[in-house]
């Protein structure tokens, strides 16, 4: 049969004139002292072909290689700095509503888990999120990707949970799917069912857990609508037997696991991470030494979502020294949600995970990029600027890496590429 597809062939692009290249290198995840070793090369070219990167070097390199590349279309980094895109690996992006009121509530001294008992926090954004259609859920994702994209973020996590009903979730699932297809930010889809006991369900949990694990899970599999199942493993919300019955359900028909571990107390959330090899265990903010120990021994990553904490104004953040110490990768994310972390930067959360975390630039820059990829199993394809991965990078406007941090509170990026197409340009607004 003829094939039917009009598209133009790919264009190659010339990233040129580039200051400082800096990256992370390899596929892995890096650990403990390999997570710092971030190279910073003067002078450089990258050469997108296909969507991928065909060559990284100096301008005499590449003419050496490829010639003069007449023709071929051109982006001028102006000497600035270029880093790989950024990948935010914990987001929960589909949601409607906004929680400004619970906000106020909280700068007036009334936590987050007070809150939550009185009906709001998470169901008050499942009320909404359950009252918002499909395509009204992907709009409000598309407006936030844009957010990301304009701060550098190329490929994002995003979680259900605030559906909490067969339909619901799923839906959330396909307003993932709908915005992933029409946006230049990447997606990655998690099944997050088992985020909090909806009230319907509140006198009877072993029932709702019934529900995730022999309905939920089936039909998101099925349809492919999501990579990873997620729990939030928390006191007074589910317990580890409950956790780990919904990620071994969801492990059974092929999401792999990640959870939401030991936010506010040490429940047992990072051992449980460790002994399912679970991708990644997030927050982490109460993790105990034994904890650490788990996750260093079975290689999880360690998500650390600072930005929470500074939002949450707890004054205390996941130990982060002492997890890279331990030998465990850290990676960093924005959590993106209406209630504990209403941001959608990752250079927000880069400088709160060097000022905050106590993690070096170089750590931090490894945090957003490889090991964020690696946790959601796209190591072989993102996250580093080397020949032969997916062309997503980004301009920094910036003379070098260190003013990522150093500059902060600023928008730091120019231009975005993602998979060899400039899809973001701060000059021309795109
Ligand atoms: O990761 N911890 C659980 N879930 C989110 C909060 C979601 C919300 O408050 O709406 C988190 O912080
Ligand atoms: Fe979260």
């Amino acid at each position: 049969m003829e094939s039917t597809d009009t598209r133009e062939p790919m264009k190659d692009l010339l990233l040129h004139n580039i200051g400082e290249l800096a990256t992370p290198l390899g596929s892995t995840a890096r650990r403990g002292p390999d997570q710092r070793r971030v190279v910073r090369t003067p002078r450089q070219e990258v050469l997108c072909r296909d969507g991928r990167i065909a060559f990284v070097g100096t301008e005499a390199e590449r003419i050496r290689y490829h010639g003069d590349l007449p023709g071929t279309p051109r982006l001028d980094a102006r000497g600035k700095t270029v880093i790989p895109g950024l990948i935010d690996p914990h987001t929960h992006l589909p949601w409607a509503g906004t929680r400004e009121e619970e906000f106020a509530q909280r700068l007036a001294g009334v936590s987050y888990q007070e809150i939550a008992a009185g009906g709001g926090g998470i169901l008050s954004t499942v009320r909404s999120t359950r009252e918002a259609s499909e395509e009204e859920l992907a709009l409000l994702a598309r407006g936030r990707m844009d957010r990301m994209l304009a701060w550098g973020t190329t490929t994002a996590e995003a979680k259900s949970g605030y559906g909490l009903t067969l339909e619901d979730e799923l839906k959330q699932l396909r307003a993932i799917r709908l915005a992933d297809r029409e946006h230049p930010v990447e997606l990655v889809p998690t099944l997050l069912a088992a985020h909090e006991v909806p009230p319907e369900h509140r006198r009877e949990r072993e029932r709702y857990l019934d529900i995730v694990c022999q309905e939920i899970i089936p039909a998101a599999a099925q349809d492919q609508l999501a990579r990873f199942g997620d729990v939030f493993c928390e006191e007074g919300v589910f317990t580890c037997a409950e956790s780990r019955r919904v990620l071994e359900a969801g492990v059974a028909h092929g999401l792999h696991p990640r959870l939401h571990a030991d936010e506010f107390v040490d429940s047992g959330g990072a051992r449980l991470a460790a002994e399912l090899g679970a991708l990644s265990a997030d927050h982490l903010i109460a993790v105990s030494d034994a904890g650490i120990e788990a996750l260093a021994a079975s290689g999880v990553t360690a998500v650390l979502l600072p930005g929470t904490s500074f939002f949450l104004m707890k004054h205390t953040y996941a130990p982060a020294r002492r997890l890279i110490e331990a030998g465990v990768p850290v990676a960093i994310a924005t959590d993106c949600n209406p209630g504990s972390s209403h941001t959608e930067s990752l250079p927000m959360v880069f400088v709160l995970a060097v000022f905050e975390l106590g993690l070096t630039i170089e750590e931090a820059l490894t945090a957003a990029t490889l090991n964020a990829a690696c946790c959601l199993e796209l190591g072989d394809d993102l996250g580093s600027i080397e020949v032969g991965k997916r062309a997503d990078l980004v301009v920094l406007d910036a003379p070098n890496l260190l003013h990522l941090a150093y500059h902060y509170g600023i928008n730091p990026v120019r231009e975005v590429v993602k998979g060899g197409v400039h899809v973001h340009s701060v000059s021309t607004g795109r």
